[in-house]
């Protein structure tokens, strides 16, 4: 068997739920939303199941779908996409990454990947054949260091992997950390993969500037969203993929060898709910900032080191001022003890990892971010206890 797949161990993320359904805690771990997600988009793909086509639909996307996301990220962030050519439709961002990193790279090509980093990325990578080449970002504030892509980047490199906003870090990268990156991908000739899937769940005003917006990077980016993120439906898994042409043609081959196509009702709900009005990405992000503020100024009242959250479903607390040093610990005493799961960030690093950083999911109804933080009482109290015993 391939050692790539066959030697990885149980996640983390497994870990926790496992000892959360054992300890029946409050799950903060896992990464998606109580709330249903949108009626009218449920309701839409509904009635294509229903109604509409159930045979496999286009390879590269239904049609009023790929007009659907160049209509939308015109709307949204200023882009140019000519539906016919540089749209693509997939099973998920997921898929989208497998792809194109099987398509852009040859065994012994470098990939530049910015750690914490999505769980997917660097089997994926390594898979491919990619080296891969670690930035890594340290709290509170997960800055891009120009000395530390200096340090990545070498002429081997092909591709970079980006994801911004950055799950887990709840971070956003403005213009100037764009600019920066983009200079190093234009004088390395190397190709820009952006997983843009939390584009839409940023907070406090901010707006998604996409790379592929940058100087220089229109035709060496491939843009990457997720419908799961936009519409609070992580079960959906449509990808929406765009990218210049002469890098389209080959993910499209790719594609086409691994799952071909999508869901046509899903596809078919996705160009509806990319065209609603401007209020319903405003009013979904405006509830999920409260939910952020509700628990984040739960944690700061009971004591916690809350870090800023500026995108994702995601707040992280550092848990150093609290005398700890390791979050793996930290965390699995968190649902035995005190019957909430988290997610420890050192999971997202696979070198130089930072162990001080706890992540939580607050895209959950009120009544289980309350519940979670009243078995959070005591916690930052006992941990300074026993740091004092
Ligand atoms: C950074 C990042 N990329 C990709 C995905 C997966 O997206 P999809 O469900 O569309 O495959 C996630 C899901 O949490 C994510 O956080």
């Amino acid at each position: 068997m391939n050692p790539i797949f066959a030697n990885l161990g149980t996640s983390v993320f497994e870990v926790m739920s496992g000892l959360a359904r054992e300890r029946q805690a409050v799950n903060l771990g896992q990464g998606f939303p109580d709330d249903p997600g949108p009626a009218d988009v449920r309701a839409q793909a509904a009635e294509a199941v229903l109604s509409g086509w159930n045979q496999y639909p286009p390879m590269m996307g239904l049609p009023e779908l790929r007009a659907a996301i160049s209509a939308h990220y015109r709307r949204f962030q200023g882009l140019e996409l000519d539906a016919s050519a540089e749209v693509m439709v997939t099973s998920g961002a997921t898929e989208a990454l497998a792809g194109a990193l099987l398509a852009l790279i040859e065994p012994g090509d470098e990939v530049v990947l910015f750690q914490p980093m999505y769980d997917a990325y660097l089997p994926l990578v390594r898979r491919a054949g990619g080296v891969a080449k670690f930035v890594t970002l340290r709290p509170p504030r997960w800055t891009i260091r120009e000395e530390d892509l200096a340090a990545a980047f070498s002429p081997r490199t092909r591709v970079v992997l980006f994801n911004n906003p950055l799950n887990p870090a709840g971070a956003i990268y403005d213009r100037d950390a764009l600019a920066l990156l983009a200079r190093f991908c234009v004088k390395f000739d190397a190709i820009a993969l952006c997983d843009e899937v939390w584009e839409h769940v940023v907070f406090d005003g901010r707006a998604h500037v996409p790379l592929m917006a940058m100087d220089g990077m229109r035709e060496r980016t491939v843009k990457i969203g997720s419908a799961g993120k936009i519409f609070s439906l992580t079960g959906w898994k449509v990808g929406l993929v765009c990218a210049a042409p002469p890098i389209m043609r080959v993910l499209a081959k790719a594609h086409q060898f691994i799952t071909f196509t999508t869901p046509p009702n899903l596809q078919s709900a996705v160009a509806y709910g990319l065209m609603k009005e401007d209020s319903y990405f405003a009013e979904m992000r405006a509830a999920f900032q409260r939910s952020r503020d509700r628990f984040s100024a739960g944690l700061v009242a009971r004591g916690f080191d809350v870090l800023p959250s500026a995108a994702t479903y995601f707040v992280n607390i550092d848990i150093s001022s609290l005398g700890h040093d390791d979050d793996v610990a930290f965390c699995r005493w968190l649902v035995k003890e005190h019957g909430v799961a988290a997610i420890p960030v050192s999971a997202f690093y696979a070198a130089d990892a930072i162990r001080t950083v706890v992540r939580f999911c607050f895209a959950k109804h009120d009544a289980t971010l309350d519940a979670a933080l009243a078995r959070l009482d005591n916690v930052a109290r006992l941990s300074q206890l026993s740091r004092r015993a």
